[in-house]
């Protein structure tokens, strides 16, 4: 199957694709769930390589497979577990059955506690030893941390309870930049840690309550806990009412739809995060439904896997023409690198192609006056995902908000377009001459033929949120159903975690580094004599 999709692709690779961009391509090369609109008509895929990777669809068996995982079957087969995200969000979707038994009641128990719990802290029911809770620390670190810190910036609009704050890095320069920002006596500290046993939170949890035993006398009654190990949050001194659990068919980094989405259910109140469950519910039931021709988690898999996989580019750039959006690619960069960054498939054998692409990005416009340089002219090509609102939330700056529209629109088109040799000699005719004209317009030709994707919507509210997150979820999902990868565990990350535990000896100096090899004893020994 791979076999046809390149030689399609050896076929059609200098074919400049704006040729084909006419307005019936750009209704037949998009889709809609919703309001929100993909359009990955600006890209090399035709409609010979659209059918042979909707093949690839089905050979891989990507329904069943959505069909399983929904139905709570063990999909993370590593691990042994179901893969029930969409559980969380399924409000009022009815049953949910992981062996046997129905998870909503539980699911929807916790979201109700939560809930309550939320709205306490933000009325003032639930206070500090100083009073009504102003700032909420969340610390938690990769998914426990960046999904919340990413919507909790994407939903400022929204803010209307305490501030929140998020602590993630082991270095002391995060926790306490922020907690020296807080009074102690009016905080919140959420720790957040599925496992509750990751060393940098819980070395940040220790700190800051020590920070708060202070200045507070109960200084254990201002800590709440987000995880599925509750007898360690017993351990750590939470009280229960203050814990919110969660089962292990939650991933780390899909779990923002539950308890680790508590922080930002403290920013925009429950009404708002119920909104955002909903549009993650809307586009998981559009995933389940529509035809994979309309269908925006399989599309924005199939561009992926086809600039990927099949044409070799090895990025991927997230440009969000959306501030409140600028957590967005590094949130992704954990979804998608955690999930499909892997050289083995499901059985243990190496994977046929290369895994997921690196994934990256900032938002526009400030992008465009850093790395668009490389994007337009450098040597590689790296496919761009664009998301645009219609609308800000700045009503009396809208012209702004125009111009940064125009903006997107303008760079998918000069990607695509990009500027002849002839263009670049006219554009400079009238200063150079001969051979200096040569040199001056080479400089200025832009090759164009370089594929995006933008995706559309009207505004960048909860509900829309939840879409766009769900839809990035379920493109995952199907990128690794298709390259036969386990997006659900994450061994990768364990061999730097244990030699770090091997290795803090070492670095505090109560363990020689010579059975170090000599870079990292050199290193130690650099780090010594400067005062680590
Ligand atoms: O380091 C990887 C990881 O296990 C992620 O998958 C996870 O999101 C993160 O660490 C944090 O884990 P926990 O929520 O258990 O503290």
């Amino acid at each position: 199957m791979w076999d046809k999709l390149r030689a399609h692709y050896e076929q059609v690779s200098e074919r400049r694709f704006e040729t084909l961009v006419d307005a019936e391509r750009a209704a037949g090369f998009s889709a809609q769930a919703g309001d929100m609109l993909l359009d990955y008509a600006k890209t090399n895929i035709d409609a010979t390589a659209r059918g042979l990777l909707f093949d690839l669809l089905e050979q891989t068996g990507v329904a069943a497979k959505r069909d399983a995982m929904f139905a709570g079957a063990p999909i993370n087969e590593t691990e042994g577990r179901a893969v029930l995200h969409t559980a969380l969000r399924n409000v009022d979707g009815g049953p949910v059955e992981v062996d046997g038994v129905d998870v909503m009641p539980a699911v929807l128990e916790t979201l109700a506690r939560m809930e309550n719990f939320a709205n306490d802290v933000r009325d003032g029911r639930f206070v500090g030893q100083g009073g009504k809770i102003t700032d909420v620390v969340n610390i938690g670190i990769g998914g426990s941390d960046l999904g919340p810190a990413m919507a909790v910036k994407a939903l400022a609009p929204y803010h209307d309870g305490p501030r929140c704050h998020f602590v993630s890095n082991v270095d002391p320069a995060d926790v306490a930049t922020v907690l020296r920002a807080c009074d102690p006596t009016k905080t919140l500290i959420i720790v957040a840690s599925k496992t509750f046993t990751t060393i940098e939170t819980m070395t940040n949890a220790r700190t800051a309550q020590a920070w708060m035993s202070q200045t507070v006398s109960d200084a254990g009654a201002q800590f709440a806990a987000l995880s599925t190990a509750e007898d360690k949050t017993a351990d750590f001194g939470i009280d229960p009412s203050c814990v919110f659990g969660f089962e292990d068919w939650v991933g780390g980094r899909y779990s923002m739809w539950g308890p680790i989405g508590l922080s930002l259910m403290m920013a925009i109140g429950v009404d708002a995060f119920r909104a955002f469950l909903r549009g993650a519910q809307a586009m998981d039931v559009h995933f389940k439904t529509a035809d994979w021709s309309e269908n925006l988690p399989a599309l924005l898999a199939l561009t992926g896997i086809w600039h990927n996989q099949i044409c070799g580019y090895a990025t991927r750039a997230v440009l969000p023409y959306d501030n409140l959006l600028s957590r967005l690619p590094a949130y992704l960069q954990q979804l998608e690198m955690e999930s499909n960054g892997k050289g083995v498939s499901m059985d243990g054998t190496d994977l046929p192609v290369h895994s997921g692409p690196v994934v990256w990005g900032e938002p526009g416009t400030n992008g465009q006056h850093a790395f668009y340089q490389l994007i337009h002219q450098g040597t590689r090509v790296v496919p761009c995902e664009f998301l645009v609102a219609a609308r800000g939330h700045e009503d009396d700056l809208h012209h702004q908000h125009q111009l940064l529209a125009a903006n997107c629109l303008a760079q998918s088109e000069a990607l695509m377009r990009g500027r002849s040799l002839d263009e670049a000699r006219a554009k400079v005719a009238d200063k150079f001459e001969g051979a200096e004209l040569e040199r001056q317009a080479r400089h200025r030709v832009f090759a164009g033929n370089r594929p995006s994707v933008t995706i559309a919507y009207p505004q960048l509210d909860p509900f829309t949120l939840g879409q766009i997150i769900a839809l990035y979820e379920h493109r995952v999902f199907v990128e690794g159903v298709v390259l036969g990868i386990n997006s659900y565990d994450q061994w990768g990350v364990e061999l730097g975690k244990e030699l770090a535990t091997k290795l803090q000896p070492v670095v505090e100096g109560t363990q020689s580094a010579d059975d170090k090899d000599g870079s990292t004893a050199a290193l130690v020994g650099f780090l010594q004599k400067n005062g680590v």
